[in-house]
């Protein structure tokens, strides 16, 4: 039987690396619905438009094309995505613009079509408790804020980027706050969701507690 899996926690903390390994294992499909919020802050920016102009940039949804593949690439109007939608001003405006009603419905609605044929783990801030409320396994997935920042500045630095240790602190910070105090779904754990505080585990002793969860789902259901 397949499951819909919902993980949500703050930024930077380990969402995307862990739900691409478990669908993966699991022959599941994962969609990245950060990745869909990141293209449309993207696309604001090129094209100039306010980040808190509601009207404009549901307009502007409304003529976007985003794509996610069962391989993790991302499609914005059919070019690739890659690291051009992860650098720090993107993630600013991704989180600005979500926060934005008519933003939100409209990619929670595209959001929960992808969703509809099940087997599919999703990552966000709001799958447990809007995209996918009846989702069989919702995991909320944390990390101190210091240990997020030591990911963030260990990946930067294999990409050759250098980052400021401090700085990371205070930016995941932000985003936290601004996630968590919005108006508009502010990330919150569901209250079916197991909490899993992944600051001192490794990827594998992550996804091995979520299979481990998604096998007593399976048993029960
Ligand atoms: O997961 P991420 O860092 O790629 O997400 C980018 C921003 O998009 C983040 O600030 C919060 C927002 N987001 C959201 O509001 N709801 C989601 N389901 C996914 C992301």
């Amino acid at each position: 039987m397949k499951l819909n899996i919902a993980i949500d926690g703050p930024s930077a903390a380990g969402k995307s690396t862990i739900a691409r390994r478990l669908a993966h294992e699991c022959g599941y499909i994962h969609l990245d619905t950060g990745a869909m919020y990141r293209c449309i802050a993207y696309k604001a920016l090129n094209e100039k438009l306010a980040l808190d102009e509601e009207a404009a940039l549901g307009a502007m949804i409304d003529r976007t094309e985003i794509r996610l593949t069962p391989q993790g690439q991302v499609f914005l109007d059919g070019v690739e995505m890659q690291d051009e939608i992860r650098s720090n001003a993107v993630s600013m405006a991704a989180s600005r613009v979500s926060s934005l009603k008519t933003v939100r419905q409209k990619l929670v609605e595209r959001q929960q079509k992808m969703a509809a044929d099940k087997g599919v783990v999703m990552d966000g801030r709001d799958i447990g408790t809007v995209v996918l409320p009846a989702a069989e396994v919702k995991i909320f997935l944390t990390a101190s804020p210091q240990a997020r920042a030591k990911r963030r500045f260990l990946e930067n630095q294999q990409k050759g980027i250098s980052s400021d240790y401090d700085q990371l602190v205070a930016e995941i910070a932000q985003r936290d706050r601004q996630d968590m105090e919005r108006v508009h779904s502010p990330l919150r754990q569901a209250e079916d969701a197991v909490c899993v505080d992944t600051s001192d585990m490794t990827i594998d002793e992550v996804v091995a507690t979520i299979k481990q969860i998604m096998a007593q789902k399976s048993k029960e259901g």
